[in-house]
C-alpha cells in the first residue's frame, strides 16, 4: 500500500475546493472470490499502516461532499474494482460492483448485459459505495429499490459483514451508514437487477420521455438531468445540497393553504428547490459561490471558491427558508473539517 503524504484533494471533490489531506491511500481488491476475501488484504494493510490509529475519511467520488479545511488524517480512496453477475431466480440477475466504481458505470454494463431496474439514476454522480450511504435517489427510484445487500468492513467488530437491503434501514437519503459515521467501509454492493425491461414513468418530470428500450431511456434521463444541472467539467457542485423537507401536518397543510400550486412529494415530503426559489435565491451568488439558476438546489463554485464560502451561503438560504417558510433545511452535501 502506497501512503502519500500532503496531497491536493482537488482532483478528489466534485465542488473543486482545493484543499489537502495529510494523508492519502487507496484501497485495492486483490485476487478472486468472495469481496471480504478480495479486500481482506486491503484492510490488512491499512491496520498495519495504522490507518485507524487517526481520523480518516473513506471517500468514494467526492461528489457530496465540501472541505471547508486541510483534512489532518488519512483519505482512504476506494480504487475501481470490478462488476460481475450472478443468477437470482428466474426473472432476476444478481450485478455485483465494487465500492470504488462509478455508480454510472455500473448502469451502463447492466443495460449492455440486459439487466434492468437502475436505469433511471443514470448519471448521478458517485460511487457505487456511496449510493448505498447516501441511499441516492432520482425521478422516482432510490437505491434501496435495487439493493440486495451490501458488503462493508465493520471497524468496530473488526469482522467482514454481508448486510442485506432490510439491515441497511434505508430511508430518504439515509442508510445505517449514515448513521455510524467511520463504522463501515462499504467494499462491494449487489443490485438485483431484472431480465425484462419494465420503464418505470411514474415520477412526473419523466411521464413523457421515450422508452422504446432501457438505453433510450437512459439517454433521455442523462440529458433531462444534464439540462438542469451544472456540467461538472465546467462548474464544481455538490448536486442537489439541500435534501427535500419532510414536515409535520401542520406546517404541510398551512403551506398548501398559502401556496395551492406548490411541488410536493408523497410523505410530507416538500421541494427544497422550489422553497429556495421563492426565496429568491436562484441565479444570485455570494463571493465564489453561486445558486445554480436552471435549480435552485444547486450549489456551484464560481471558481476557486472555499468551504467557508459554501457554509456561508448554505446557512444564509436555510435561514431565509426558516423565516419566509418556517422549514428547516437539512444539507445533503456533508461539510468536512
Ligand atoms: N423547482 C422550482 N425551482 C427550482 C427547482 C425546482 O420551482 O429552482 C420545482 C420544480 O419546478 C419541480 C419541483 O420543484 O416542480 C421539483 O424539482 P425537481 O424535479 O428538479 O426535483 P428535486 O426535488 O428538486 C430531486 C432530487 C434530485 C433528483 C430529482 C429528480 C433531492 C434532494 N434531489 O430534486 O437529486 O435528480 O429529484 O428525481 O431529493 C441529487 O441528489 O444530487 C439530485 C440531483
Amino acid at each position: 500500500m502506497t501512503v502519500l503524504h500532503n496531497v491536493s484533494l482537488l482532483p478528489y471533490n466534485t465542488f473543486g475546493i482545493d484543499v489537502s489531506t495529510e494523508q492519502l491511500v487507496e484501497v485495492k481488491p486483490s485476487g478472486s472470490g468472495s469481496p471480504a476475501s478480495r479486500y481482506a488484504h486491503a484492510i490488512e494493510e491499512l491496520y498495519e499502516g495504522r490507518m485507524f490509529d487517526r481520523p480518516y475519511l473513506v471517500l468514494g467520488a467526492g461528489s457530496n461532499i465540501v472541505f471547508t479545511k486541510d483534512y489532518h488524517g488519512t483519505v482512504i480512496l476506494m480504487s475501481k474494482g470490478g462488476v460481475n453477475a450472478s443468477p437470482l431466480g428466474e426473472e432476476a440477475t444478481l450485478v455485483s460492483a465494487d465500492a470504488g466504481m462509478l455508480l454510472d458505470d455500473v448502469i451502463q454494463w447492466s443495460i449492455e448485459h440486459d439487466l434492468y431496474g437502475i436505469e433511471n439514476l443514470s448519471a448521478i454522480p458517485g460511487t457505487v459505495g456511496a449510493s448505498v450511504v447516501q441511499n441516492v435517489g432520482a425521478y422516482g427510484v432510490e437505491a434501496k429499490d435495487v439493493v440486495y445487500c451490501v458488503d462493508a468492513y465493520d471497524l468496530k467488530q473488526k469482522e467482514f459483514v454481508t448486510l442485506k437491503a432490510e439491515e441497511c434501514c434505508f430511508g430518504y437519503r439515509d442508510s445505517i451508514f449514515k448513521h455510524n459515521p467511520g463504522r463501515y467501509i462499504v467494499i462491494n454492493v449487489s443490485y438485483r437487477l431484472f431480465h425484462t425491461f419494465r420503464p418505470n414513468l411514474a415520477y412526473q418530470a419523466i411521464t413523457s420521455l421515450p422508452h422504446s428500450s432501457a438505453i433510450e431511456l437512459r439517454n433521455a434521463i442523462i440529458d433531462l438531468r444534464w439540462n438542469k444541472l451544472p456540467r461538472p467539467e465546467v462548474y464544481g457542485s455538490a448536486g442537489s445540497f439541500f435534501k427535500n423537507p419532510i414536515v409535520d401536518d401542520a406546517t404541510y397543510n398551512a403551506l398548501l393553504d398559502r401556496y395551492p400550486d406548490m411541488p410536493r412529494y408523497p410523505g410530507n415530503k416538500l421541494s427544497a428547490g422550489w422553497l429556495i426559489d421563492k426565496c429568491g435565491w436562484k441565479g444570485r451568488s455570494v463571493g465564489r459561490v453561486g445558486v445554480w439558476p436552471k435549480q435552485a438546489l444547486v450549489l456551484y463554485n464560481l471558481g476557486g471558491c472555499t468551504g467557508a464560502e459554501v457554509f456561508e451561503l448554505s446557512n444564509a438560504i436555510a435561514s431565509d427558508v426558516k423565516t419566509k417558510f418556517d422549514v428547516a433545511l437539512q444539507c445533503e452535501a456533508i461539510f468536512v473539517d
